[in-house]
């Protein structure tokens, strides 16, 4: 289809040193909220967007990811012999085509620019999404479709982007707005962790976007930015000098499970979702 992203590129090589000792042993994209780890989040999410290749940016080979996302033929068919059909149903959601993934070796933390550019050989389309698992977002229909949907009309990179309070402001990636026609905003320019005065808007980049693939010759010729690191934002808003950049305001909550109360937070949202669940929750949360 014309238009189409079928690639996602999950940039997971940080250390996660913000969840220490809890990432000592896995990487921080495995934690779970309630049953499932964030990078099956991502992955679900990249699925209902129409992605088919997932592209894992990750530091050394994470054997992690590979034995979550395959398939458990000796577990399923325990689960079958003893009638836990819902489990084996969530078992089987939870695997991928290998031949559907790929991994790249990012052996420098220099940046999440340089992680998205690692990934520059196996990218062949013209646009493809970027999806941060850190940031989860809840809604009926994925953030990442609400992009993929409003790119096939118009067929520019897009960004997510979020309403944020003036004293977190200087945490994000900040667009700078032009026209906007309802929830859809043509963007200027990008900047990557402004202080408060400097910031264009309060609309800040989430975790989520569809980029051209213009975006790596951008990449490849930054020199570090904020931080000390190649800043995906910096080529973001190189490049919206020379073709169309939107962002699209989604709808739904975004938790960032960077952070252990955002985490916390998306645990709760989640178990809302099954009432049999969070009534016991709340009749423990009472009882305390
Ligand atoms: C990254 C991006 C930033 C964006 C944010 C969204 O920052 O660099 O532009 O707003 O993700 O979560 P990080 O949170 O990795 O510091």
């Amino acid at each position: 289809m014309k238009g189409s992203v079928r690639t996602v590129v999950f940039p997971i090589a940080g250390l996660g040193t913000r969840f220490l000792p809890a990432t000592k042993a896995i990487t921080k994209e495995m934690l779970p909220v309630v049953d499932r780890p964030l990078i099956e989040y991502a992955v679900q999410e990249a699925r209902s967007a129409g992605v088919e290749r997932f592209v894992f940016v990750v530091s050394t080979q994470n054997d992690l990811v590979t034995k979550h996302f395959s398939a458990q033929p000796d577990l399923e068919k325990v689960l079958e012999q003893n009638g836990k059909f819902n489990e084996l149903k969530s078992l089987q959601a939870s695997t991928l085509d290998p031949e559907s993934i790929l991994y790249v070796i990012q052996d420098k933390p220099l940046g999440l620019g340089h992680a998205v550019l690692c990934a520059r050989d196996v990218i062949d389309e013209e646009f493809f999404a970027v999806l941060l698992p850190d940031d989860l977002v809840l809604w009926d229909k994925p953030c990442l479709q609400q992009m993929v949907e409003l790119h096939n009309k118009i067929e520019s990179s897009i960004l997510a982007v979020e309403q944020i309070d003036n004293e977190n402001i200087s945490s994000y990636g900040v667009i700078n707005p032009n026209e906007s026609s309802g929830n859809v905003y043509k963007v200027d320019g990008v900047v990557e962790k402004p202080k408060f005065e400097d910031a264009p808007s309060n609309l800040a980049a989430i975790g989520r976007y569809v980029l051209s693939k213009q975006i790596f010759s951008h990449l490849a010729k930054l020199n570090a930015g904020y931080g000390g690191e190649i800043q995906l934002t910096d080529a973001i808003n190189s490049i919206a000098s020379q073709q169309p950049v939107h962002a699209l305001k989604f709808k739904g909550t975004r938790y960032d499970c960077g952070s252990k109360a955002g985490y916390i937070a998306a645990n709760i949202a989640y178990a809302r979702q099954d009432p049999t669940l969070m009534a016991k929750v709340e009749d423990i949360l009472e009882s305390d």
